[in-house]
């Protein structure tokens, strides 16, 4: 939920305008996230502690409010601009408040202390047992500033600090981190500096994203980058000597220092740098000028870099002297990977600037032809009828023969779900439930080894989704990923999946994702049951519908002005609305229901049509606006049914038919919404078009900051 972002440049001069400009920047590029303040750390003069002899001390200007504000604080604190660094660590941060309201002092980064600001963090997550932390680190002399869990983290690395310094040793900066972690419960995406390791910072995830992106001219010896485990038998004698020092020091809860994972380095091996990382040696193994930018979301870094590492949980990065060294929190188990691959991220900056559109919402509402087109390209032979998913082949022998299929997801993606559970049961004939992720894991659900649990997700990272996978995972289900972003954790944990190829969506309201999501779960149906001659019918059918499906959305596009002027002349005034639909549509008027509330605010619900005459009846007058679906499929007769019993109240629907179908008396209706017809299990496609449209416009027209709503962010990473 909040952002994450740092830059360090090494043998790259950088006066300190320019760093701040480019935390700044990046945090601009996370705005779309959603968050309630800003803040960043960056070095400020040199000057002569007594303790620690000559230490640089820190700049932090955080504050509540958007980027812009903090922009404007810099320019109001007369930040000096002028001091030039070769190497420098700067670190920042987009809050979404969890613990704390948004107020100055719980505004990220936090300082280990008020006197130095030892240590600096920025955490993006949740710290479980903050509190247990928060109590011991008071009983150890340690004063609070703020309300938030994160403070506990930077009093960690100070309070260790210290620990280590009366055993006599210096621990390395990852080795600090090593023991800071094993205190925490909870997830973290986290960064840290310190004047103690000046021009370094350590970054590192568990639960919440991390990348780390690379920008120099020389060309890198290698495209990864090792992963450096401990070496047990050092760490244990270090352990075995330093321990007997440290026994007398308790741990946060009466543990001894060994219990807390203690594993400082052993005297004399002070700051040694304990590997040469291959990656960033040139080719003359001269230290290589280099800039890296460490962040929560590609976005922040693509328009530096396309060369990018994914962490995982439990990585720690160190970036010293110009390198980029990755540890681990956690000792080597079997099969874990050694390297990290250093990837090419293929996201263009314009992919994520608005073009056109006044917001990225209407921008990816009208891209959803090009974005539709992008979740086939490559996988269907619209010749021969065939689907190819890469990433799910191998397992598809395994999934058909699975005892049922469990879809889980939240929101819009949840929808998405619903859309296409009937077409997956009717091509496969395999149970399938559909899950609401929180839900799922409030009452435990059962869950086996003969399971498929298929997830579905935009960000990849939604807390309540994560748990529910991590939740099948531990019980020995196959589970299946339908992610959008590429190096998240659902795709990264998942045994497999297919990532829906919509490009980055920016909007906090889901548009193109969810399009592109009913696509891809529509070709994971039809790659289940492609070994089955009989549906071979309805394959080429559903195959031929969806080929059309790009230009016919470009044709539903083209209902805007009317939408617009629906909006403004009927429905902006509205306190809510009605949506009904049955079968296929039911999704779509439970994905129309959220769009309304989550963008203009106006309450909206979703009806089951066949559930009208059981209670939702009672709300019918000539005054309440209903959107009804009733294009044509086997449940047609029954959806009009329904819009007859809402006419025989005086109620005159907005209806979503299809183009040139009279279905209903002009003087019955307020007014239709005509969308080519498809095949019914796509309908759902065009019929959602309208609805986005009108959220969107009830938005702009009630003054809305459209792609941050209030209290909601992108990516929901906290339970
Ligand atoms: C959709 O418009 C909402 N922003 C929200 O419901 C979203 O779909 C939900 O939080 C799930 O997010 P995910 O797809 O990234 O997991």
């Amino acid at each position: 939920m909040c952002g994450i972002f740092g830059y360090v440049n090494f043998l790259v001069d950088k006066n300190r305008g320019e760093i701040v400009d480019t935390l700044i920047e990046g945090l601009q590029r996370l705005e779309y996230r959603g968050y309630d303040s800003a803040g960043f750390a960056v070095d400020g003069k040199l000057f002569n502690d007594g303790d620690n002899g000559e230490i640089m001390s820190n700049i932090i200007v955080k504050c509540p409010g958007k980027v812009k504000v903090l922009r404007q604080k810099v320019a109001d604190d007369k930040i000096d601009r002028s001091d030039v660094f070769d190497n420098h660590a700067g670190i920042a941060h987009t809050r979404w408040a969890t613990h704390g309201q948004p107020k100055e002092q719980n505004c990220h980064p936090h300082r280990s202390d008020a006197a130095k600001g030892e240590f600096i963090v920025v955490h993006n997550g949740i710290i479980t047992n903050f509190a247990a932390l928060r109590e011991y680190l008071l009983s150890k002399g340690h004063q609070f500033e703020s309300e938030t869990d994160t403070e506990c983290i930077a009093k960690l690395f100070k309070h260790f600090y210290d620990l280590n310094l009366k055993a006599g040793v210096s621990p390395d900066f990852n080795e600090l981190t090593k023991q800071v972690l094993h205190e925490l419960e909870g997830s973290y995406g986290l960064l840290v500096k310190s004047f103690h390791y000046p021009g370094e910072v350590c970054g590192t995830r568990k639960g919440s994203p991390l990348l780390v992106g690379v920008k120099t001219d020389r060309k890198l010896k290698v495209d990864f980058v090792d992963v450096e485990f401990e070496n047990n038998a050092s760490a244990a004698v270090a352990q075995q000597q330093i321990g007997q020092t440290l026994s007398s020091l308790n741990g946060p809860n009466g543990a001894t220092a060994q219990d807390l994972g203690f594993i400082p380095v052993a005297p004399g091996e002070q700051n040694l740098r304990t590997s040469q990382s291959r990656a960033f040696l040139s080719e003359d193994d001269l230290p290589t000028p280099v800039e890296f930018f460490l962040s929560s979301d590609p976005a922040s870094v693509v328009q530096h870099t396309k060369k990018v590492l994914f962490l995982e949980d439990d990585d720690i990065a160190h970036i010293y002297d110009g390198e980029l060294h990755i540890h681990r929190a956690s000792t080597k188990s079997a099969g874990e990977s050694t390297v990290r691959p250093i990837q090419t991220l293929e996201m263009e900056l314009n992919e994520i600037m608005k073009g056109p559109f006044k917001h990225f919402m209407q921008k990816e509402i009208f891209e959803q032809p090009d974005s539709t087109f992008n979740t086939m390209r490559g996988r269907i032979d619209f010749e021969n009828n065939t689907v190819t998913l890469g990433g799910l082949k191998a397992w598809l022998p395994t999934i058909r023969r699975c005892r049922r299929i469990i879809m889980i997801a939240c929101g819009t993606s949840y929808h998405s779900c619903l859309a296409t559970r009937s077409i997956f049961e009717e091509l496969t004939e395999i149970p399938v439930s559909v899950e609401l992720a929180s839900d799922f894991l409030d009452r435990r659900s059962p869950v086996f080894r003969d399971d498929t649990c298929v997830f579905v997700s935009q960000s990849g990272e939604t807390a309540d989704s994560i748990l529910a996978l991590q939740y099948c995972l531990e019980r020995g289900a196959l589970t299946v990923g339908i992610v959008n972003s590429v190096g998240s954790s659902m795709s990264r944990q998942t045994h497999c999946g297919v990532h829906i190829n919509a490009g980055p969506e920016i909007g906090v309201a889901s548009t193109k994702a969810y399009t592109s999501q009913y696509i891809a779960l529509v070709m994971f149906a039809l790659s289940l049951s492609n070994d089955s001659i009989s549906r071979a019918g309805r394959h080429e059918e559903i195959i031929q519908g969806l080929q059309k499906i790009p230009d016919q959305i470009k044709q539903v596009l083209k209902l805007e002005d009317k939408i617009k002027k629906l909006c403004n002349d009927d429905l902006n005034d509205q306190k809510s609305l009605l949506l009904l639909g049955r079968g296929y549509q039911f999704a779509t008027a439970l994905e129309g229901a959220l769009k309304i509330k989550e963008i203009s605010y106006m309450h909206s619900e979703g009806v089951l049509a066949g559930e009208l005459k059981h209670g939702v009846l009672a709300l019918v007058d000539d005054k309440l606006p209903i959107i009804a679906f009733a294009t044509r499929d086997s449940l047609f007769p029954k959806t009009m049914s329904a819009i007859e019993q809402v006419t025989a109240r005086d109620g005159r629907p907005i209806v979503v038919c299809n183009e040139g179908d009279a279905i209903i008396s002009n003087d019955k209706v307020h007014t239709t919404l005509e969308v080519p017809q498809t095949v019914d299990c796509l309908q759902g496609l065009l019929n959602v078009i309208p609805v986005q449209l009108i959220s969107y416009w009830l938005a702009v027209n009630r003054g809305i900051d459209v792609d941050f709503p209030r209290n909601l962010a992108k990516s929901v990473t906290v339970e």
